[in-house]
């Protein structure tokens, strides 16, 4: 059996192996003839790769902006503003107007999204508007994990603390490569202080497994720390108070890639309106760090046959880590 064909029955049996741990009990599959036939080796491709990260269209929209006519009657500035805004990202509003200082001290709970942010004219002088270069980095943080809960405290910021046992506060490495982010906690991790122990974390941890990780090399957290009750989903108030520590952690750590699991995750960190199912499977951007937008872990619970996408999801950013790395 030649190398190539060797590799290939090694990822296949693999994936196979993963798709067992997850459950999935049938697979329909559209194998190419060429993979059984004794196939010129450049016709075999065991995996794809990502040669190439292009980012979705706002920061290219941010680059090569449309020019916009002067000379149409209709167009406002507040249209053009709207038209010509970078949707995954925090609006103008959010944004911070001078970068957040990371020590520790009482105001530090108040860091923002958008450290990093230099208006200055690109278009062509034809045009009414200037649009915002988006300087995409990280902040850098001098913080320690530790510094982050005790900033949190025995939060009382919401109302969702009238109800909680625990503070589930993010866990792992702190020098993950890796970072998997949820909703909110659930019953169990209300019960335990911990994100993802219960039946949708045990398949998490199969998941980071399938993937070649270990749970505690990689780091995982919630948008919301604290159990919003009957499980429903954070509302923007409770969000707006709990995302800040998460996202300072995320600078504390500094992933290669973050996960996003379901639209909760994926829309408070991307800030877009977009739901999982079309975003999925695409690496998207956060401040120059990778984020691969996934079905939530509890979705794929109730709906086994969502796991295949998953995996398929979990490959990419698997193939971008060992590429990267
Ligand atoms: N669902 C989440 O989003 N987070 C958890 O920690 C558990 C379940």
């Amino acid at each position: 059996m030649s190398s190539k064909l060797s590799q290939i029955v090694s990822d296949l049996h693999e994936q196979v192996l993963y798709l067992q741990e997850l459950g999935v009990e049938t697979l329909e599959a559209k194998i190419p003839q060429f993979a059984y036939s004794a196939a010129p080796e450049k016709k075999v491709v065991a995996s794809p790769t990502i040669e190439k990260y292009i980012p979705k269209t706002p920061i290219i929209a941010a680059i090569n902006p449309k020019p916009i006519e002067v000379s149409k009657p209709n167009i406002t500035r507040q249209s053009l503003l709207e038209n010509s805004r970078l949707s995954h990202l925090p609006t103008l509003g959010n944004r911070p107007k001078q970068i957040p200082n990371l020590e520790k001290n009482e105001s530090s709970t108040e860091i923002r999204e958008m450290p990093k942010v230099k208006t200055e004219p690109i278009l062509k002088a034809e045009t009414l508007i200037e649009m915002p270069t988006i300087l995409a980095i990280l902040p850098e943080s001098n913080e320690t994990l530790a510094d982050i809960q005790a900033d949190i405290g025995d939060c009382k910021r919401c109302s969702l603390y009238e109800d909680r046992k625990n503070i589930a506060h993010s866990k792992g490495s702190l020098t993950a490569k890796l970072m998997f982010i949820g909703e909110a906690p659930g019953a169990d991790e209300d019960e335990q202080g911990e994100p993802f122990v219960g039946r949708a974390g045990q398949l998490l941890t199969k998941i980071i497994e399938g993937m070649g990780y270990d749970r505690k090399d990689v780091f995982i957290g919630n948008i919301n720390r604290c159990r919003p009750p009957g499980n429903r989903q954070p509302l923007p108030a409770e969000v707006v108070q709990c995302k800040p520590f998460l996202l300072r952690e995320i600078s504390v750590v500094r992933p290669q890639v973050v996960v996003v699991m379901g639209n909760t995750a994926c829309q408070n960190l991307l800030g877009t309106k977009i739901g999982i199912s079309k975003i999925r499977g695409e690496f998207q951007d956060y401040y120059g760090v990778k984020v691969m937008p996934t079905f939530h872990p509890a979705y794929l619970l109730r709906d086994p046959h969502k796991k295949r996408e998953v995996w398929e999801d979990m490959k990419k950013v698997r193939d971008y880590l060992a590429k990267t790395n």
